[in-house]
């Protein structure tokens, strides 16, 4: 059982001061000697193994499987299949709002996709489980599957991939377009591309009569508590997850997904506690992906460079079940000024697991191919890439009019260019050779993300031994959350982070809402700060209308609290401890609660995260062999609370680039809509020889507007600018445009 209680060593760091440290990961000393324990270390007493077999054909019928032969088999206890698995309360293809994804739990005999979910082997050990779901053999009756752009049956998505409009437009795009001096039209393709996180879902489910515990990867805890709820027909305050450490999720484990609720309809099954964890190859169907899209770019320009028409079309998928999908024109509704924007999306239905929210969903894909056909309208208008971007800087939202709650992109320029050494770059392509006559090529892209807000909670506690405690159930993927919190919330109570106990990672704290769209850090932040000042009001209480207080007549508001004490605002060097005040009022603790929510005030402003990204890179004139050699990026996210883990986050956000760019697809069989390469062997993404030269800067950028602190979020940030940047600058180096991605390295030839 995992401790959840982490208070990182002392740093002698008092009031106010912690946010901004660049500490270290305070549970890293956990990870590294082993001792933190993942979903999948769980092993109550009594735990049986499951097992899925999953679906070979994309769209059918299971005819037949040999459940007799899996249940002889030595070890098996079960075979859960449509025919015996327990009863839901909830259909599983009911869908109340547009957050909910539609689940694959065995309801009858279909098959949508490969991939799917066909039956669960439980058994005493997972080599028999294994062994018995390969013995089930299923036949199938099999029907033409829907596989690819071309081959999907449109239809209209009644709720779009992130919740943003599909459909934005300003001014007139084909005025725009017809009084253009300058018109470059490009279509763009990027590939289904998956999480891969390290750790694949997983999850030990045991039950207890109507309660349930739970030990899994999760996101959002609270957001799957409400959907296992529904689908079990059980009270929410029954069910308890644990889910301290994430071994990654980049979305994938934002909503909760079939296979983990086919856990937990096992340990129902069997009456004994399941385990159920992924294998590699079952992490491509049915935990979501990132569609493939194709995009269309038309950019009008008139003769000075300034853009007169930007419009942005996407055609991707969803599934033939679901509607999500990846809404990629979004990303250019806020980047360039254009005297007219439109932005639309066509999506067709395939035999595919359902898409889903991966990293900067929408904002990734959609960048590159906005970044890619910006590079060509400033060749076009024989401009520097930089210096046409800075024409088309957009002051205000382009598509709103709104003014930004602030935006010091001009900065993330002028110190990533300056950094780089972009000055001097020649305007043609392949003009530059290194000394080993590989062609040389540089290339930039504009980063942006949206700074969004949910709703969260924590509590906060000061004891009468003048320490703190806070709690929430927060999500800590890998992206330091645990510590930025802890630094959040030791500030919050004016005590140093050794004062300051954290609890984190379970649902039995605050729910902090869910761990996604770059949001967490100021949604669970602004939770935390809000719990404590309501504690440390609390405690002001207890004082300023006592006579024998220093803080007497001050009034609530008339103090603030440092290094364990409150002070006077009017006269600092009167000040009592967090323990006399307790000792006084005979009271053992005190304790405040706080929640977060978007301001609605902060809705007059366009939110965004901005950055800048440059990349060079190299490409053998005879191989076409690219290796990007050198990234600087750039980047603007309002306050930042750990700039080492923001350091953390931009590099991992930009190897995604690099990766995009340059390594990243799933390859689909176009007969049998299956993944052919779902390992970590054969799905590329860069090992250590393949990441560049990184350099970050963080540029200095206050908000007041997007919350108290200022917050704006960085986890996604990172791969929008970066990939476009790798992609421009393969133009540079060979004077070939790529038009798909990963580049086609044949195509450079
Ligand atoms: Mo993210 S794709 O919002 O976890």
């Amino acid at each position: 059982m995992t401790d959840l209680t982490l208070t990182p060593a002392p740093l002698h760091r008092r009031h106010g001061s912690n946010i901004g440290q660049s500490l270290t990961r305070a549970e890293g000393a956990l990870k590294v000697t082993g001792q933190a324990a993942y979903a999948a270390d769980a092993h109550p007493a009594g735990m049986l193994h499951a097992v899925m077999r999953v679906a070979t054909i994309a769209n059918g019928r299971v005819a037949s499987m040999d459940v007799a032969a899996a249940k002889a088999h030595p070890g098996v206890v079960a075979v859960m299949t449509p025919g015996n698995r327990p009863a839901l309360a909830m259909d599983p293809d009911a869908k109340e709002h547009g957050f909910m994804f539609r689940l694959d739990l065995l309801q009858n005999d279909r098959v949508r996709y490969p991939g799917q979910a066909i039956a669960v082997v439980i058994a005493d050990s997972l080599e028999a489980a294994t062994e018995g779901a390969a013995l089930l053999a299923p036949t199938y009756d099999e029907e033409a599957p829907l596989i690819g752009l071309d081959a999907g049956v449109p239809f209209v998505p009644p709720v779009v991939g992130a919740g943003a409009p599909a459909e934005a437009s300003t001014g007139n795009l084909s005025g725009g377009l017809g009084e253009a001096a300058v018109r470059v039209e490009a279509t763009y393709e990027t590939p289904a591309q998956y999480h891969n996180p390290m750790e694949p879902h997983a999850i030990v489910a045991a039950w207890d009569g109507d309660t349930l515990s739970i030990d899994m990867p999760s996101q959002g805890m609270a957001m799957a508590i409400g959907r296992i709820a529904g689908l079990f027909g059980i009270d929410p305050a029954g069910i308890h997850i644990r889910s301290p450490f994430l071994g990654g999720g980049f979305g994938s484990k934002g909503m909760i997904a079939g296979p983990m609720v086919l856990g937990i309809l096992a340990a129902r099954l069997v009456g004994r506690p399941v385990k159920l964890v992924l294998r590699r190859e079952h992490m491509y169907g049915p935990v979501s992906h990132r569609g493939q899209t194709r995009q269309d770019l038309r950019i009008g320009a008139d003769a000075d460079g300034r853009l007169t028409a930007l419009g942005h079309h996407t055609r991707t998928v969803s599934s033939v079940f679901d509607d999500f999908f990846e809404p990629s024109s979004n990303t250019s509704q806020s980047v360039y000024a254009a005297g007219a924007i439109a932005t639309s999306h066509d999506v067709v239905r395939v035999h595919a697991g359902t898409p889903g929210f991966m990293r900067a969903p929408g904002e990734a894909s959609g960048s590159i191919a906005l970044e890619c056909a910006i590079d060509e309208a400033a060749y076009a208008c024989g401009m520097d890439p930089l210096a046409f971007r800075l024409a088309n800087y957009a002051e205000v939202d382009p598509l709103d009019g709104k003014p930004f709650s602030s935006k010091a992109l001009r900065e993330c320029y002028a110190q990533a260019a300056a950094r780089f050494g972009w000055a001097g770059r020649p305007l043609q392509p392949r003009t530059m050779r290194d000394a080993d006559g590989l062609l040389v090529g540089w290339g930039m892209g504009t980063a942006i993300f949206p700074a969004l807000m949910f709703e969260g909670n924590a509590r906060a506690v000061i004891r009468d031994d003048g320490r703190g405690m806070v709690e929430i159930g927060a999500h800590d993927m890998g992206q330091g959350a645990w510590t930025a919190l802890a630094q959040i919330a030791a500030d919050s109570l004016g005590l140093n982070l050794a004062e300051t106990e954290f609890r984190s990672g379970s649902s039995d704290l605050p729910d902090a809402g869910i761990a996604g769209g770059s949001g967490h850090t100021a949604t669970a932040g602004m939770a935390i700060h809000e719990a404590g000042a309501a504690v440390i009001a609390e405690l002001a209480a207890l004082a300023v209308d006592r006579a024998d207080s220093p803080l007497y007549g001050a009034g609530n508001t008339g103090v603030v609290a440092r290094n364990g004490r409150l002070h006077r605002r009017d006269d600092e060097s009167r000040s009592e401890s967090y323990a006399e005040i307790l000792r006084r009022a005979g009271k053992a603790e005190v304790e405040g609660n706080g929640h977060a929510a978007a301001d609605p005030a902060s809705e007059a402003y366009s939110k965004h995260a901005h950055g800048a990204v440059f990349a060079e890179v190299k490409v053998d004139p005879d191989l076409g062999q690219v290796r990007a050699t050198r990234l600087v990026g750039a980047f603007a996210a309002g306050r930042i609370i750990n700039p080492r883990m923001v350091d953390s986050q931009l590099y991992g956000g930009m190897i995604w680039g690099v990766s995009f760019a340059l390594h990243e697809a799933a390859v689909v069989d176009p007969r049998t809509g299956r993944v052919m390469n779902p390992n970590l062997g054969e799905y590329h993404i860069p090992v250590n020889a393949d990441v560049p030269s990184l350099e970050c800067i963080q540029v200095a950028e206050e908000d007041v507007h997007v919350n108290a602190l200022g917050i704006k979020g960085v986890g996604e940030i990172g791969i929008t600018g970066s990939a476009g940047a790798v992609a421009n600058a393969v133009w540079h180096a060979t004077g070939v445009r790529p038009r798909s991605f990963p580049i086609p390295i044949e195509t450079l030839l």
